[in-house]
């Protein structure tokens, strides 16, 4: 029989309780891999709100972090309570104190997961985190394992299912954001606040993460071009598929010569695209590399089942690293120099929108002409016009937005 290796939660809401399930449904799978899993204590701010939760699986309830910090017999604490403190201090702590730790704070680690993983690595203790990026898919364990030997050019995911299930539902059933919005929310695919998601903040703190496991940089949130979905209106997606093409969220990191770009913008992909395909909630991250060429990963990017998995998972990983000794490993191992493309200097082929109202398309163009810009275009129904640009910085396509009254969107290449 394997040793019993106890764990401590730090939080116990959606993912918690879904990874209290699983260790519980899943036990006898577990035992036959030779793990064997005990949650003995759970920190939690207000213990009468989980009392059925603690009979049920026979938990400690806790209210003090020193609880679980000086109990000597937990090995691994489940980071799943979210913001930045006190989850950071908590973290820290457990490093301190010997304690491995597993967790899905995607923001804490976009921000300061440099620190985390140096003091993780200074105390000799593991740190893992798939669940904070696409919560069940499995995509930072493949680029840090299956992309070891190859060299990624361009990772470019839908990454927030929130903004995802929007745009899909103002696509196919020809509702405006707001209405597309309440819908979301309605099915549980957007809090009562989604300012975090349709921001594109959300979607941010992952593609931070991606590009350190993608590219060996430690990029800062500052460094990124953000833009969220609050603007997409549901005539900017009548005309996108007038030309073939659908408006996603895409967060993206591309590398251009020793530098990396890294956007967050509602993007014009191509219908017939893998990446234009993902619909709904779901998650897909499209790779490409010198040796593999293109490859997409697709799944439920959040959820409490899915994100528990990835939580589990990385349980496994160091259960079979306190096994073999060796915890103190990193999630992801390589360390590049390299600069990020400034902002100001980032360039995109686009499309810009408009209805030309009281003037002729011939009019518009010559104006255009006029600003020194070279566009190519095409008429669509109902007066509208979609105008293709050269490669233009985001500042000059702002300005080209502003005198012909258009709404500009970045082709995806
Ligand atoms: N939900 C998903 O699908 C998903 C997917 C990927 C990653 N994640 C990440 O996973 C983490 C947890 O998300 P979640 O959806 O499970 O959140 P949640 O449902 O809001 O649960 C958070 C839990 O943490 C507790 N908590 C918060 N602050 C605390 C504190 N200071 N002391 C003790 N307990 C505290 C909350 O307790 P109260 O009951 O007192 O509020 C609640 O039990 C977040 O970092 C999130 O970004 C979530």
């Amino acid at each position: 029989m394997s040793q019993v290796i106890h764990l401590a939660l730090l939080g116990c809401g959606v993912v918690g309780q879904g990874v209290l399930t699983q260790l519980k449904i899943q036990k006898k799978l577990l035992k036959s891999r030779q793990v064997n899993f005990a949650i003995t204590k759970v920190l939690v701010r207000d213990p009468a709100k989980y009392q059925d939760l603690a009979r049920e699986h026979q938990l400690e309830l806790v209210t003090d972090i020193q609880d679980i910090l000086t109990d000597p017999q937990i090995d691994i604490v489940i980071e799943v309570m979210g913001g930045f403190q006190p989850a950071e201090d908590y973290i820290l702590a457990c490093f301190a104190a010997g304690k491995h730790v597993v967790s899905a704070n995607k923001n804490l680690i976009a921000k300061n997961g440099p620190l985390l993983i140096a003091t993780a690595q200074e105390n000799q203790v593991a740190f893992y985190y798939e669940g904070a990026v696409c919560g069940g898919v499995p995509i930072l364990r493949t680029i840090a394992q299956a992309y070891s030997g190859d060299e990624i050019f361009n990772v470019a995911g839908i990454v927030n299912g929130t903004c995802n299930f929007i745009l899909s539902q103002m696509s196919q059933k020809q509702l405006n954001y707001q209405e597309a919005l309440v819908l979301a929310q309605k099915n549980g695919f957007a809090e009562a606040d989604p300012t975090n998601d349709v921001a594109g903040w959300d979607a941010s703190y992952k593609l931070v993460i991606l590009a350190h496991f993608a590219y060996g940089r430690k990029v800062a949130l500052e460094d990124l071009k953000v833009a969220g979905i609050e603007n997409v209106t549901a005539q900017d997606i009548k005309m996108a598929q007038q030309i073939g093409y659908r408006i996603k969220l895409i967060a993206e990191t591309k590398k251009v010569g020793n530098a990396i770009t890294l956007i967050v913008w509602p993007t014009l992909v191509f219908e017939s695209h893998s990446l234009g395909q993902i619909e709904n909630e779901n998650n897909g991250v499209f790779v490409k590399s010198n040796n593999l060429g293109e490859a997409l990963y697709i799944g439920p990017g959040a959820g409490s089942q899915p994100t528990s998995n990835s939580v589990v998972t990385d349980l496994i990983t160091v259960a079979s690293e306190m096994k073999l000794n060796i915890t103190g490993q990193t999630f992801h191992s390589f360390d590049e120099a390299g600069t990020v493309v400034p902002q100001n200097e980032l360039q995109k082929t686009f499309v810009v929108f408009l209805t030309k109202e009281l003037l002729t398309t011939r009019q518009i163009l010559a104006t255009i002409k006029e600003e020194g810009f070279t566009v190519t275009f095409q008429e669509l129904k109902d007066n509208g016009l979609a105008l293709f640009t050269q490669r233009l910085s985001f500042n000059e396509v702002e300005r080209l937005e502003k005198f012909i009254d258009g709404k500009a969107y970045p082709i995806f290449e």
